[in-house]
């Protein structure tokens, strides 16, 4: 089965996008062109089979330095098949994939999922990508964890309302907690403006800033007053890398371009306007709900 095909249970439009775009060096999105064709993934049997880009090997290394390390929540990796794609074990249940089911929009949802997060950089302190890996590090800012750099729910498979694995790791590379907590805040807050939340399904009155708070309740970090800053950046980084690839697009590939910047240019402009709320729950105490 391919799951990456329109009308699969995939949105692999946003999937494709909220991947492809965090690369910033030439070398990685040269790499991402092959790797958001649309028969990029099938699912055989209890494996997965994906198609390898130059960041795999090193994302390998990863992967089995968590299975080793007893990282029961990634895809372990099998070896490569005679068509020379990597063949990874398969999660059971189902992907976050937009619009997002209730379950997938629940607190427990995002409690495991932050849960796997942190685990990830617990066993990852000290832990070197041999090179190949992406690279999404600020300069000058030191990787204390290997980050996963795409960890929103599309990447995460959920049982019902509980996280079971996190997929997808060619994003991964060095950074810091803060790097992923902050996309992770993005997502799964969500921190979307109220127009935008359509996308992932969101009701009109989920209560972005309580959620918000319960992240760093569960998972805090002495920077979280970065956080309007480093969505902000990231965004704009995103919006970047489709600007830039948007005229070797074809025109349905353009037009979804288009839908995506504007709805990271008014996330941009949400998370300016709410900056002191934001900054407001980082630094409350989840109150219990
Ligand atoms: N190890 C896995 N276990 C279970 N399902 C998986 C696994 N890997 C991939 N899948 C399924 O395949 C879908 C796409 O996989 P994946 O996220 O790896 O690629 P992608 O999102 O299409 O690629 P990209 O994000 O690079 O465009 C997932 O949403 C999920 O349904
Ligand atoms: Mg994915």
């Amino acid at each position: 089965m391919s799951v990456g095909e329109p009308g699969s249970s995939g949105s692999p439009a946003i999937v494709a996008f909220c991947a492809a775009v965090l690369q910033s060096s030439a070398q990685s999105r040269e790499d991402r062109e092959g790797l958001i064709a649309e028969d990029k993934v099938h699912v055989d049997g209890d494996t997965v089979r994906r198609v390898m880009g130059r960041h795999s090997n090193s994302v390998h290394t990863l992967l089995v330095h968590l299975s080793g390390a007893g990282f029961g929540n990634a895809p372990r990796f099998l070896g490569i098949d005679d068509s020379g794609r990597e063949v990874l074990s398969y999660i059971a249940g189902r992907a976050g994939d937009y619009p997002m089911q209730a379950p997938v929009q629940s607190l427990a949802a995002m409690d495991s999922a932050l849960a796997i997060l942190r685990r990830l950089h617990d066993l990852t302190t000290g832990f070197l990508m041999p090179d190949g890996h992406a690279r999404h590090s600020v300069p000058g800012a030191s990787g204390e964890v290997i980050c996963h750099w795409d960890a929103a729910p599309y990447n995460f498979v959920f049982d019902g309302t509980r996280a079971a694995g996190l997929i997808d790791f060619d994003e991964a590379g060095p950074g810091r907690r803060i790097d992923d907590l902050a996309y992770f805040a993005y997502r799964f807050a969500p921190l979307t403006s109220t127009e935008n939340l359509y996308d992932g399904g969101w009701p009109a009155g989920i209560d972005r800033f309580g959620r918000l708070a319960r992240i760093f309740e569960l998972y805090p970090d002495p920077r979280a007053e970065q956080l309007p800053d480093l969505i902000v950046d990231r965004l704009g980084a995103m919006r970047n890398a489709i600007t830039a690839r948007r005229p070797s697009m074809d025109p349905p590939d353009a037009a979804e371009a288009d839908r995506h910047l504007e709805i990271y240019r008014r996330d941009q402009q949400y998370i300016e306007d709410q900056r002191e709320e934001i900054l407001n729950a980082v630094r409350t105490r989840f109150q219990g709900r």
